[in-house]
């Protein structure tokens, strides 16, 4: 039994080509007629642990929410795992929702923690290894949202995805079928997914959720420029800037934004000189969509990426789901 973890890099801010490329994907989504900057770039170190503190806000149901669905169903979904898995958890964060898994008694064979913050990454796994050193753990460092990449010589044979906290709700439904249907090509029949979605809900508690009394939403979201900053050499001053967050019913989505209190310049270098944009008082840059989904629309979209053998498990209020899914298995 190895005390170590592994620690496979992917993404590494610091490698000239990934920087390149990262920095050129800020500038295009600033520069658009509607600037955007994508929700991967929230999670720096303080954004990381700014979420953590969001998870513990009275506001903010979802993850207590899942957590109590998790220790009612802890029976049913240690049965749908079954034994000798790998548990690929997407999106690890801190670890803390697979931690408590292995220590209500689900344990794994193995743990790939794939996570786009890897400082964090790295600390959050040592921790987890020296509570359970039975488990062997590997760390994946990347940006999983274009292509997912896993250790080469991981058994392809009961691979458990767990992609929790209703995370896929940052992509849109077509990028989530997508993204579900890429899930489907690196497992085979006997793996699963394990996965937690957000339910359409009232509008008043949707709202309350991301923008919170005590404003640790609105630093996480502000805290984006202060990455941006970084990564850029950008001049974007952190106080010009306002948090917005609504639900868009039409589109089943929170929407949060930045909204500039005043007339903003902004400006980086950039492979070609200099990059500048001015925004007017009151103009937004998106920062973030939060789908929820019903529980219908949702088994749909996870039919219609390739799995079937749906299974859901929820709270007694219906605000939250936990759904287990299998790939369909292919006639030839
Ligand atoms: C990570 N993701 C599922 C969170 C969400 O609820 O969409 C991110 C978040 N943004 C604001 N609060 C939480």
């Amino acid at each position: 039994m190895s005390r170590q973890i592994r620690l496979l890099q992917l993404l590494d801010w610091d490698s000239p080509h990934q920087n390149a490329s990262l920095r050129q994907e800020l500038t295009a989504g600033l520069l658009q007629p509607k600037a955007r900057i994508a929700p991967k770039f929230f999670y720096d170190s303080l954004g990381s642990r700014l979420f953590e503190a969001i998870t513990e806000l009275p506001e903010y149901y979802p993850t207590r929410t899942e957590g109590a669905i998790f220790i009612e169903h802890m029976p049913a979904i240690r049965q749908a795992l079954g034994e000798d898995f790998t548990l690929v958890d997407l999106g690890c964060g801190n670890c803390g929702k697979a931690g408590r898994l292995f220590h209500a008694g689900t344990l794994p064979a193995r743990y790939v923690a794939v996570d786009i913050s890897v400082d964090f990454l790295r600390e959050s796994l040592q921790h987890l290894k020296r509570e359970l050193p039975e488990i062997e753990m590997i760390g994946v460092g990347t940006d999983f949202t274009h292509e997912l990449q896993l250790p080469d010589d991981l058994p392809l044979e009961r691979r458990m995805f767990f992609y929790p906290g209703s995370s896929i709700g940052n992509f849109s439904p077509a990028e989530a079928g997508r993204f579900l249907r890429q899930l489907t090509g690196r497992m085979d029949a006997s793996g699963g997914l394990l996965i937690g979605i957000d339910l359409i809900k009232d509008t008043a508690l949707l709202n309350a959720a991301y923008d919170d009394e005590l404003g640790v939403t609105a630093a996480f979201n502000r805290n984006l420029l202060r990455h941006v900053n970084t990564r850029l050499d950008a001049d974007f001053s952190i106080g010009d800037w306002r948090h917005v967050a609504f639900f868009n019913a039409a589109e089943a989505r929170i929407e949060m934004h930045l909204e500039a209190r005043r007339a903003v310049d902004a400006s980086w270098p950039d492979d070609t000189g200099h990059c500048h944009r001015h925004f007017t008082a009151g103009e937004r840059i998106h920062t973030e969509n939060s789908y929820k989904y019903s529980p219908d629309s949702f088994r749909e979209l996870l039919r219609d990426a390739g799995f079937s053998d749906i299974r859901m498990w929820t709270d007694p209020r219906a605000w939250f789901a936990l759904f287990f899914a299998r790939q369909t298995p292919t006639l030839t």
